[in-house]
């Protein structure tokens, strides 16, 4: 049984004693299932996923994973959570243009610890089922937009993560590729993980199991 992710009565102001987002949200999020993260611009997907992520701490409330609020963890506890058990997509990919697409998708398995050639051996594997091993050696500048962001997917889920959150992954993204981001992570569920997938595209929308609009 995957550990379930939840909000409880979360709250957000990036400055003090301004606007709330949120309002004290609470949401379960479902284990080997897609979720879309909706709402207008400006309204907080970005933020949300950031809290989810452990890469912003929410102003009241909690994020409960396998039943511990680590919302509130020390940095250590959060950033060891982010390495083994979360992957996330940043929106554009946001690719290290110095390095290649295998040390890309690479790099979070070195900071979870593992060896080089134990992590190499994952990279390649993601690789493969993107269809992007003739691109391992190639950097983020000679690779496709879509390209780009299949590899962010692959670095998200290289080193086997309960929880996958990507924002806007297939913002500027044909049909055609959109479609290929969009089945990588309906692939993810696999094996019970949790997908959340901020977005405002309808195409999308509709391929997710459900829906939190904010
Ligand atoms: N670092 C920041 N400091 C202050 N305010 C911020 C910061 N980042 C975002 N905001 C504000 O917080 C609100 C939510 O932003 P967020 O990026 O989460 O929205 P979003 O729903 O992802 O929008 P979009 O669909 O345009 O990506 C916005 O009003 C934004 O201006
Ligand atoms: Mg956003």
């Amino acid at each position: 049984m995957n550990p379930a992710l939840e909000i409880r009565d979360l709250s957000f102001g990036y400055r003090r004693g301004g606007e709330d987002l949120f309002g004290g949200l609470s949401h379960t999020f479902a284990a080997g299932a897609v979720t879309a993260l909706t709402g207008a611009s400006g309204r907080g997907k970005s933020t949300l996923l950031y809290m989810l992520g452990l890469m912003l701490t929410p102003t009241a409330g909690a994020v409960i994973l396998d039943g511990k609020d680590v919302g509130a963890a020390s940095d250590a506890d959060r950033s060891r959570i982010r390495a083994r058990q979360l992957g996330f997509v940043f929106q554009d990919a946001a690719l290290d243009p110095t390095r290649t697409v295998l040390d890309s998708v690479l790099e979070p398995s070195l900071y979870a610890g593992i060896p080089r050639a134990v992590a190499e051996c994952h990279a390649r594997a993601r690789l493969e089922d993107l269809g992007l091993s003739a691109r391992a050696d190639h950097r983020p500048g000679e690779i496709s937009g879509g390209q780009a962001q299949r590899v962010a997917i692959c670095r998200a889920l290289v080193n086997d993560p309960v929880v996958v959150l990507a924002d806007e992954p297939t913002g500027n993204l044909d049909r055609g590729n959109a479609e290929i981001v969009l089945s990588a992570l309906r692939g993810a569920t696999g094996q019970g993980r949790t997908v959340v997938i901020a977005t405002h595209d309808p195409f999308v929308i509709a391929h997710t199991d459900h829906e939190v609009a904010l």
